[in-house]
């Protein structure tokens, strides 16, 4: 269904996977496991409906906070979705992306990143994932390094944001009826159209994403103008 009314470039804040689990009587780790779920769902529905690039929030720079026992689950989540994952993005032509500060995470896990983002640099389409990302961090980085090159302009701060390679963002999606941004692409979303839904990130499927796709097209984008 790509035309153009289709989003370049989604982003998803997947919200809700503890209380999908507290619904279901769950450790609150099955419900980021059913998280895991629901990002593989959404990879597969993005190459179907043409979407170019997916931006996930998996892990803010806020999540640290989060007990021990919480940051472990969500650690090894990553380690198996990685490895569950990798041919998949291979064989379906995605590139991985990581947005964030990752070389803060463990050895082991920068180290299959990096190997995930080697295997994949040859894909069509970007899954950009966020870990241990936080937007304001961002933004002050890419100015600091705008400054240091002797320009501050709106231009040469977005050229330093870790996001500058990926096309821009034209919707942001957050589920579980949460409605703010949690420092997520601040300076991104300046255009884009945003859509929060009731649904808890879990049970996020591909006829959600396209009643998302639907709804984005409805919408009259003006970009300040008239
Ligand atoms: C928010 O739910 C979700 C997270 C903090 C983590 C998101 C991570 C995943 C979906 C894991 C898989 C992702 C990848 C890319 C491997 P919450 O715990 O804040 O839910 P609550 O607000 O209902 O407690």
């Amino acid at each position: 269904m790509t035309d153009a009314t289709t989003p370049r470039h989604v982003a998803i804040i997947m919200d809700g996977n503890g209380r999908w689990a507290k619904k279901r009587h769950l450790p609150r780790a099955m419900g980021h496991r059913e998280g895991g779920e629901a990002v593989r769902r959404t990879v597969r529905a993005c190459e179907k409906l043409g979407v170019e690039c997916l931006t996930l929030y998996a892990f803010s720079s806020e999540n640290w906070k989060r007990d021990e026992e919480e940051i472990s689950d969500l650690m090894n989540l990553m380690r198996r979705f990685i490895e569950a994952n990798l041919d998949d993005m291979v064989e379906q032509q995605v590139k991985l992306r990581i947005i964030g500060d990752y070389k803060a995470f463990q050895p082991d896990i920068v180290e299959r990143l990096e190997h995930a983002l080697d295997k994949t640099s040859g894909g069509q389409r970007t899954l950009a994932v966020a870990l241990n990302y936080g937007s304001q961090q961002e933004i002050a980085r890419a100015a600091a390094k705008a400054a240091a090159a002797g320009e501050v302009s709106v231009e040469s701060i977005a050229a330093n944001l870790d996001t500058a390679d990926l096309p821009p963002l034209d919707l942001l999606i957050r589920t579980s009826g949460e409605v703010r941004l949690s420092n997520f692409l601040l300076w991104q979303s300046a255009y884009a159209e945003m859509i929060f839904t009731d649904v808890l990130w879990p049970d996020f499927d591909e006829g959600h994403l396209r009643a998302a796709l639907e709804e984005f097209a409805r919408r009259e984008r003006r970009y300040g103008g008239r």
